[in-house]
């Protein structure tokens, strides 16, 4: 748009965006600029404009209303954490976990690529909330972008459109997040149904609270209002003001006795949050209620009356499909019907869609599908090759009002009053199912060496243990020891306040028997931990004192419905020596590479651990 005046909607009065509008729209020279109103008909607008364009394809009406698949570039299907930079001035605010670039250089480099980077396509002004609309514990962004899939994303996961502006007013603050898919259209050249470039940049500038983003059209390289916002820039904010901005998925439970608690768990990407946020108590647990407040990211803010309260900034759900069905998520099942969008998942020749571990919920595998790259592909295919049918970061894009479990707080403005926080990465080994941390001090060590083996979320290889604490690994924007030290301090401001900390507990579904197979069954099953947590904020379980914490006693966990011997409990909750051993060498290492600002007490509550195991 050179040479054109910038035309905005008369309810847009804020001067600080409406110039940054401007100055964003000379840099990238889009052929127009559409300011999102997040309205159904804008909506419906935009996505049978995708539909047109061939980036989405309208599943069957009958079997998926309003839903659509889209399936991405094969260079781009998940989060580039390599090309994923924290601009802070200094490199040691940044710390050793992030990449880092000086902010003038990072500047320099992007100037050019984002000059007429929109060239030929329309920008899209997205204006979000992160969090109940007004609430205090909120903010807003306004993201640009080029690209029609990221809006409509948007439109889901956020609360997204007009009413954004009333809380804005004239000079409200806003996060700004800049996105383009790096893809300019000179003159009469030709789209393709998934733009990106080769050259990614998923850019924070911390202390300014800005966001970057070049050359990817997914996730949360894309959906800026998600990880990039509501975790790394957020995480910032929460550490200048005084809260926390967390991985977690928030839940609610209530007891038969009508007792509502709420938990907020962190665990690293795809290890089963979503599963867990809308878990089903199995038989045995009547009367006991799991609700869902978010899925995938918290945050919490002390408050005057010593509690820690939560809110989920996110609308939505940007979850993995692959390994979601009737058994493993039947609540998540039931909430992808209708008005869903669907990433690099399979189409069945009927027009619906599938993926890896649907052939579980009784359905088997189809004889045919077109893959997530738009192949045929049969179970002969896959045998031969190995090609999967869906990519193993598929993902749903669905809105959290569809989801039958649904927790009547989750849009509450003050948010949610915390119990518990659980910890858990997923270990074949070593960890236990369930330990209570004894003191604050204890828990965060356990948050900050949580380790796991990795999936397929992030660009990378697959199935090593990295250290991930707080599941904060990809997400902290600033530096790691600073961040631990951040929650330590929660200790003291709490307790100024006359309040109870929640409990920390860390936990493990993931640990495997000497076959090699899995040996706790998760899903459902996790209520039965659960309610052992509970059990223990109420003062019901007595707990045995382990070196790493307080765990259960085998009678003390619910076992009605599920065969569970003494031999297989031993085989989740056992500390080997041995693996101890190692497991704290790993932790020296971890430690040595955070060195710069590691809290010592950090260090000294491991001294203590081990001087336990040796006990
Ligand atoms: C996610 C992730 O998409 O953690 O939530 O990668
Ligand atoms: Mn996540």
């Amino acid at each position: 748009m050179p040479n054109q005046t910038l035309v905005v909607p008369a309810y847009v009065k804020n001067a600080k965006l409406i110039a940054w509008v401007a100055d964003m729209a000379a840099l990238t020279k889009p052929a127009n600029v559409y300011w999102c109103d997040g309205s159904e008909e804008e909506y419906a607008r935009l996505c049978q404009q995708l539909v047109d364009s061939g980036t989405f394809v309208k599943l069957n009406e009958a079997k998926r209303p309003n839903s659509f698949l889209a399936c991405s570039d094969p260079s781009d299907v998940a989060r580039v954490e390599d090309r994923t930079f924290i601009c802070s001035e200094k490199k040691e605010n940044a710390g050793p976990t992030n990449n880092w670039m000086a902010p003038a250089e990072m500047r320099a480099t992007l100037s050019p690529l984002f000059d007429g980077c929109m060239k030929g396509r329309t920008m899209f002004v997205v204006p979000f909330s992160m969090g109940p609309l007004g609430s205090h514990i909120a903010h807003i962004g306004i993201e640009l972008t080029d690209s029609a899939y990221v809006a409509v994303n948007q439109k889901i996961m956020t609360r997204m459109g007009k009413k954004v502006y009333d809380v804005l007013g004239t000079d409200g603050a806003f996060v700004p997040c800049m996105h383009t898919v790096g893809a300019p259209l000179e003159a009469g050249q030709a789209d393709v149904t998934w733009p990106c470039n080769k050259n990614k940049y998923i850019v924070h500038f911390p202390e300014t609270r800005e966001i970057w983003s070049f050359g990817s059209g997914y996730g949360g390289n894309a959906l800026l209002g998600k990880k990039c916002f509501a975790l790394r820039i957020a995480s910032n904010m929460a550490r200048d003001e005084g809260w926390l901005a967390e991985h977690m998925m928030i839940l609610g439970v209530t007891n038969p006795e009508g007792k509502k608690y709420h938990v907020a768990a962190a665990f690293p990407s795809a290890c089963g949050k979503t599963n867990f946020a809308m878990l089903v108590p199995p038989a045995g647990f009547e009367g006991w209620k799991v609700t869902t407040i978010g899925d995938d990211i918290a945050w919490i803010k002390p408050h005057a009356d010593g509690k820690m309260y939560a809110i989920n900034p996110e609308a939505g759900y940007f979850g993995v499909a692959p390994g979601t069905n009737f058994h493993t998520n039947p609540n998540c099942m039931a909430s992808l019907d209708k008005n869903v969008i669907y990433t690099n998942v399979a189409l069945t020749d009927d027009g619906d869609v599938w993926w890896e571990g649907m052939e579980q919920d009784g359905g088997g595998i189809p004889a045919h599908l077109i893959d997530w790259q738009g192949k045929d592909w049969t179970p002969e295919i896959a045998k031969a090759t190995g090609a999967k049918a869906a990519h193993p970061n598929s993902r749903f894009t669905v809105a959290a009002a569809n989801n039958p479990a649904l927790d009547p707080e989750w849009d509450n403005p003050n948010g949610v009053a915390i119990d518990a926080f659980m910890f858990g990465g997923r270990r074949s080994t070593t960890v236990p199912l369930v330990t209570e941390a004894r003191t604050w001090m204890e828990g965060v060590y356990m948050a900050a060496t949580m380790g796991s083996e990795t999936t397929a979320a992030a660009v990378g290889q697959m199935g090593v243990v990295r250290r991930d604490p707080f599941a904060m690994l990809p997400f902290c924007g600033y530096n790691m020891s600073d961040y631990f030290q951040h929650w330590l301090d929660m200790e003291a401001k709490l307790e100024a306040t006359g309040g109870k900390l929640p409990n920390i507990y860390c936990v493990n579904w993931f640990r495997k028997g000497a076959d090699g197979k899995f040996a706790w069954p998760g899903y459902g099953d996790n209520m039965r931990v659960l309610k052992w947590i509970i059990d223990r904020v109420e003062g019901k379980a007595h707990g045995v004192d382990t070196m790493f914490g307080v765990g259960p006693l085998f009678d003390e966990l619910t076992w009605t419905g599920l065969a569970f011997t003494p031999e297989q409990f031993n085989t989740v909750t056992s500390i080997d020596k041995a693996a101890w051993a190692d497991e704290f060498k790993l932790h020296d290492s971890h430690f040595e590479q955070l060195a710069y600002h590691m809290p010592k007490a950090l260090i000294d509550t491991k001294v203590a651990m081990e001087s336990r195991l040796n006990d």
